[in-house]
């Protein structure tokens, strides 16, 4: 690291609450972006396999016709007062959303400004249409920091550490995970045992102890684990989550903050797995990484019956909807770069588990990649150490990773990335690991 960055981290510790950086492994200062590159403040060049965590998912600053449509609206309107005032950009958004998300039933749209937001209302938006109190989330997931969000989080100890009393009346239940389960279940062999053992398992655990047709609201699940380590279940387990779901009334609520909009080839990550939710959450990259915003789309007949009972200020903006709504547009026309470049990864990744003992596991979809990082195959044992040096030598020779799970790293570059970038990101990190394994 040189000189202008260090003095910008020494800063930013001194005046910036702490948040989540990790100056040891990922010091990076950046200035500006162009495309799927960082510049820092030293004129560093980077190639981003991050999109900002999920953010910048049409690249930097954003998609031309995005910036476009924002500095067109910015100079017509931007806030007036969204969710007490009318104004035709939101609905012409939450019709798009309606129309784009799985169901062919009514839908409406909570807009906020937030992962954690959106499902912050989605908690609501169940409670009180079912009358329910309690919830079901997995361990592994995250849903946000917000004390309903956080409740529905079961990721990193520090996430929750002197927070307690968060929302009551959240069961965690494990996630079908291929590779890592507590019945120690090859899931990639044996995907319906594994099926089977978690849907049992909240049977026999949660349910035969507590009444489901009449505490349950809601099951929250990520359709694939983002902050867990990018996590795929089995083809079949939302199926069966969801017949399960469906005998005793509760709702099903898919968080695509993470994976939703086209990061795994599909518009929302659950279109793979063929099931319709009730509830479909997202933010981050519906912003286009221009305007927070976050939106809850829902069954219509699950709204609110009284005005007052959900709102907030920014939701409805009118600015941050027609970006949202331009994102929306773009990212179905990178649906195929995100399908063509799958195979690339995957071939290039499986290689690499194949040639490296560190690489345990390798699992993904579109442009949606985990590398799960171990002391040796046999053992499965997380190597966190290997894992943050990967990412600091990998920023070290110009690629900008992040971790995500105990000792996993995401692959996850702007959806607008071109072979020939994707090709020399995949060697960056090859050339990385054999430095260091
Ligand atoms: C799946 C998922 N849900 C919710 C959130 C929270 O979003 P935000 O940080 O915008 O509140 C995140 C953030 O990483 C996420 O990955």
């Amino acid at each position: 690291m040189s000189g202008k960055s260090r003095e910008w981290i020494y800063l930013h510790h001194k005046y910036v609450a702490t948040t989540t950086h990790d100056p040891e492994n990922l010091p990076l200062v950046i200035e500006r972006g162009e495309g799927v590159w960082l510049y820092d403040v030293d004129g560093n060049k980077y190639l981003d396999f991050s999109s900002s965590i999920g953010v910048n998912n049409l690249g930097y600053p954003s998609h031309p016709e995005v910036v476009k449509a924002l500095v067109e609206q910015a100079s017509v309107l931007a806030h007036a007062a969204g969710t007490d005032f009318y104004n035709p950009y939101q609905v012409r958004l939450a019709m798009k959303l309606a129309e784009e998300t799985p169901g062919e039933f009514p839908k409406k749209v909570f807009f906020g400004n937030s992962g954690t937001e959106a499902n912050e209302a989605a908690l609501k938006i169940a409670k009180t249409s079912t009358g329910r109190p309690l919830f079901i989330s997995f361990i592994g997931g995250f849903h946000g920091r917000t004390h309903g969000a956080l409740a529905l989080t079961a990721s990193k100890s520090v996430q929750k550490k002197r927070q307690f009393p968060w929302m009551p009346g959240v069961f965690y239940v494990p996630y079908p995970n291929p590779y890592r389960n507590p019945w120690g279940i090859d899931g990639y062999e044996h995907p319906d045992e594994l099926v089977n053992r978690v849907i049992e398992f909240i049977e026999e655990y949660v349910f035969d102890k507590l009444a489901p047709w009449d505490e349950f609201a809601g099951i929250f699940f990520e359709p694939i684990q983002g902050e867990g380590g990018y996590v795929v279940p089995p083809k079949n387990f939302f199926t069966e989550l969801s017949k399960l779901a469906r005998n005793y009334g509760i709702l099903l609520i898919d968080d695509e903050v993470q994976m939703g909009l086209g990061r795994t080839g599909a518009m929302w990550a659950i279109e793979h797995f063929g099931v319709v939710p009730d509830i479909i959450t997202t933010a981050k990259s519906l912003s286009g990484g221009l305007v927070p915003i976050g939106a809850a789309i829902f069954r219509s007949d699950l709204d609110f019956k009284q005005p007052g009972m959900h709102s907030n200020t920014f939701g409805g903006n009118a600015l941050a909807s027609v970006v949202a709504l331009k994102v929306v547009e773009v990212v179905k026309t990178l649906l195929p770069n995100v399908r063509n470049l799958e195979g690339l990864f995957r071939d290039e990744l499986v290689k690499l588990k194949e040639e490296f003992e560190k690489v345990g596991d390798v699992r993904g979809l579109g442009l949606a990649w985990g590398l799960e990082l171990v002391t040796d195959k046999r053992s499965r044992k997380p190597d966190v150490d290997f894992r943050n040096r990967v990412v600091r030598e990998a920023l070290r020779r110009g690629l900008v990773l992040l971790g995500c799970g105990k000792s996993s790293i995401r692959l996850i570059p702007p959806l607008v990335i071109s072979e020939e970038e994707a090709k020399e990101g995949l060697r960056i990190l090859r050339e990385t690991i054999k430095s260091l394994a």
